[in-house]
């Protein structure tokens, strides 16, 4: 008999584990920062009950739950290998506020409890119909007074170019019958594709830039999602309706920035400012060409009560988002135009307060009165972030540093650890791991040093480890 959907998405996650990644959108102290934005006064996330449909390994919800420790968690998933690892994960990491439910979450959902914060990361477009459903019913249902839902999911109109190479993979690996067949058969065409849009040019070789990530790509993001059969983009209007079918309408993006209509032509703007808050969303996918979001919803009666505010900058903690420090690092700095986010790129990793980085903005010039709109206007710029909280960053070196005990852990095992601003950050280099992995805050820079070996530069090199570790956010205060 053939497999229904259902078996056989199980059976390839159980196949291919999928390996997850912290999502720092998903962190409820984000969600709850902007939800303050719109006037709102959701659930403090440090006594916070969180939810994570199909948590996979665990790498987003663990980390979590280990800066949170006055918040309970519960993780669900139906893969017994994904589930392993999480619960591998938790152990040696003594986490002790997470309960993780292996099961499907069609079943499951009846046996849990109700949150404050509902997250589902990967989730919404790769299962299907059904299971999409009972997640948006669950979303609504399971939601306590004032709190938020994410949820991160493929969009149209971008997609339908992804989809060009989804449509060449299902049609090169129509006949492979494992799953390393198939992965090969992705990366196969994926390439030849690549190489022929290169030489045709036009818009062609825009496409071919998709491609451009695909040496750091793992087999298992390639096999569940561009070759799984299982993959279904929305347009946004659409998304919306699936949610108010249950309850829910749509806050804000949780990457609020994208939200911003910078660098748009005046034409473009001009239809944006006419439009009501949801077509203006769908129009910007449209003029975007987006293909990813991540929304943050909540109940309607909620969001009809949602208003934007300066009122709430100055108990908020701001700062620069890390993509923009790295682009600023590798140019020119006096090319940030925007005084807030200079202001915070000076900063970072570090977090500000909105009182102090209105008094810099002062100090650099911008009339007080002007300070919080200004900043109001510098979150939907894509450079700036918010929490609720202070990050607990160290920004110098200490005596004798200590990371984070998850990416310590982590760096005996994979090249990728997680950092307080629960991002991913690469440490390619074993010796850098292997430094990660001893600074625990019983060691000075000496001692460090020996653990690289004998070698005359050890101490010079372990202090070009330490420094990268301050800077990507992998020291604790
Ligand atoms: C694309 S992966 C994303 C994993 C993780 N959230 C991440 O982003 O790293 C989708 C996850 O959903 C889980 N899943 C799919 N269908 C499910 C179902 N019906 N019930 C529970 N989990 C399910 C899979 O096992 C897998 O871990």
């Amino acid at each position: 008999m053939t497999p229904s959907i259902h078996e056989s998405l199980k059976a390839a996650y159980e196949d291919v584990a999928y390996v997850g990644r912290p999502n720092p959108y998903s962190l409820p102290d984000r969600l709850a920062a902007i939800a303050t934005l719109f006037g709102l006064s959701p659930p403090d996330p440090a006594t916070a009950r969180v939810l994570e449909v199909g948590c996979g390994d665990g790498a987003n919800i663990l980390p979590m739950a280990t800066r949170m420790p006055g918040a309970r968690f519960v993780a669900t998933d139906y893969s017994s290998l994904l589930m392993g690892r999480a619960r591998e994960m938790a152990d040696a990491l003594r986490v002790g506020n997470v309960d993780l439910v292996e099961g499907d979450l069609r079943e499951v959902a009846r046996s849990l409890g109700t949150f404050d914060y509902i997250i589902g990361h990967g989730f919404y477009s790769w299962v299907p119909d059904d299971v999409r459903d009972a997640f948006v019913a669950l979303a609504r249902g399971r939601l306590a007074p004032g709190g938020l839902v994410y949820v991160s999911y493929n969009v149209l109109p971008g997609c339908h170019l992804r989809r060009i190479a989804w449509d060449a993979i299902r049609l090169e690996t129509a006949g492979a019958t494992t799953a390393r067949e198939r992965i090969d058969g992705a990366r196969r065409i994926r390439r030849d594709l690549a190489e022929a849009w290169s030489a045709a040019g036009g818009m062609a070789a825009h496409l071919a830039r998709e491609f451009a990530d695909d040496d750091e790509r793992p087999d298992s993001s390639l096999y569940h999602d561009d070759a799984s059969g299982v993959n279904f983009p929305v347009y946004f209007s659409a998304f919306v309706r699936h949610a108010g079918s249950h309850g829910l309408g749509f806050l804000a993006e949780a990457e609020l920035g994208t939200m911003g209509a910078g660098g748009l032509p005046p034409a473009m703007q001009s239809l944006l400012v006419a439009a009501d808050p949801l077509s203006r969303e769908q129009y910007l996918d449209f003029a975007r060409l987006r293909r990813f979001r991540q929304s943050i919803l909540a109940p309607a009666e909620t969001i009809a009560r949602a208003r934007l505010t300066a009122a709430a900058i100055p108990g908020l903690h701001f700062a620069a988002v890390t993509g923009v420090v790295q682009e600023v690092a590798t140019r020119d700095a006096r090319a940030i135009e925007d005084a807030v986010a200079s202001v915070l790129v000076d900063r970072y990793p570090a977090t500000m307060t909105g009182a102090e980085l209105a008094a810099a903005l002062v100090e650099r010039g911008t009339p007080a009165s002007d300070a919080p709109g200004r900043i109001l206007r510098s979150c939907f710029s894509g450079a700036v972030e918010l929490h609720t909280v202070p990050l607990g960053i160290a920004t110098r070196v200490s005596e004798r540093p200590r990371a984070y005990a998850v990416a310590r852990w982590q760096a005996g095992r994979s090249a990728v650890v997680t950092n307080l601003r629960h991002e991913g950050v690469r440490l390619d280099e074993p010796d850098a791991r292997a430094v990660l992995a001893a600074a625990d805050g019983s060691r000075d820079r000496g001692a460090l040093a020996a653990v690289v070996g004998s070698r005359p530069d050890a101490t010079a090199i372990v202090d070009h480890f330490l420094d990268r570790f301050a800077y990507t956010g992998l020291l604790e205060a």
